[in-house]
């Protein structure tokens, strides 16, 4: 049966999330049931490869979002936010349009005792804006541009993409992080590409030379 059960993530013990138990059944759905899980996609109870990447990324790299006013878009369980909050940020926005996924990032960060804001719009503006998975559904992409227009910089990771259609972005690292629970996913999505935009006539993070993790 499925259930949601407060875990400390695996490779970011520093966190801990309500996600769905590990030994989730994956056998086939009854139909209803099915059509229910498709209508409302509880993308919130996973941390995704691409967010547990990013939120790694963060942690270990806390110059990137310390003392900034930091949106997380899309943030599903809020991985990416309570990673931002932890590592010093001075304010943070977590931006989903499910409401469901807003009230699982808000209770994440409760269990994480950091303070995230939710929201189901982008603020005016921030210094940084961070997206990780997001990209899965190609009407996503002009999230692309979105984002460049509410931000000094953009930090984009994604599993599913390893091209972005802006040349603006550039890749700046690899990182090797898996979905937990684990999905069974495809090799190639065990793999996190982590692209960076800034504005150029703004104060920003110095971009890493490219290299794997
Ligand atoms: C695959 S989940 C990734 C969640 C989290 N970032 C992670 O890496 O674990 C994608 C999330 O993006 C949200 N989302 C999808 N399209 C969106 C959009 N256009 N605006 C805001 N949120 C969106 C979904 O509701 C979902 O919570």
């Amino acid at each position: 049966m499925a259930s949601i059960e407060a875990v400390p993530l695996p490779g970011c013990g520093q966190i801990t999330l309500g996600l769905i138990n590990a030994d989730f059944p994956t056998g086939p759905l009854p139909g209803d049931v099915m059509r229910d899980v498709l209508a409302r996609p509880a993308y919130w109870s996973l941390c995704w490869g691409s967010g547990l990447a990013l939120a790694q990324f963060i942690l270990g790299n806390p110059h990137w979002v310390a003392g900034k006013q930091v949106v997380d878009l899309g943030s599903g369980s809020g991985v990416v936010a309570i990673a931002a909050a932890l590592a010093g940020a001075d304010r943070v926005v977590a931006c989903d349009s499910d409401a469901d996924a807003r009230l699982a990032t808000a209770v994440n960060a409760e269990l994480n005792g950091v303070r995230v804001d939710t929201a189901g719009a982008l603020p005016a503006r921030c210094d940084i804006l961070l997206m990780a998975d997001v990209l899965y559904d190609k009407q996503n992409l002009p999230l692309l541009t979105l984002a460049q227009q509410h931000a000094n910089e953009v930090l984009v990771a994604d599993s599913r993409v390893t091209e972005l259609p802006d040349p603006g972005y550039d890749e700046i690292l690899t990182i090797n992080a898996l979905t937990f629970p684990n999905l069974g996913e495809f090799d190639e999505y065990g793999t996190a590409h982590l692209f960076h935009w800034r504005a150029p006539d703004r104060n920003t993070t110095p971009a890493p030379p490219p290299r794997k993790y």
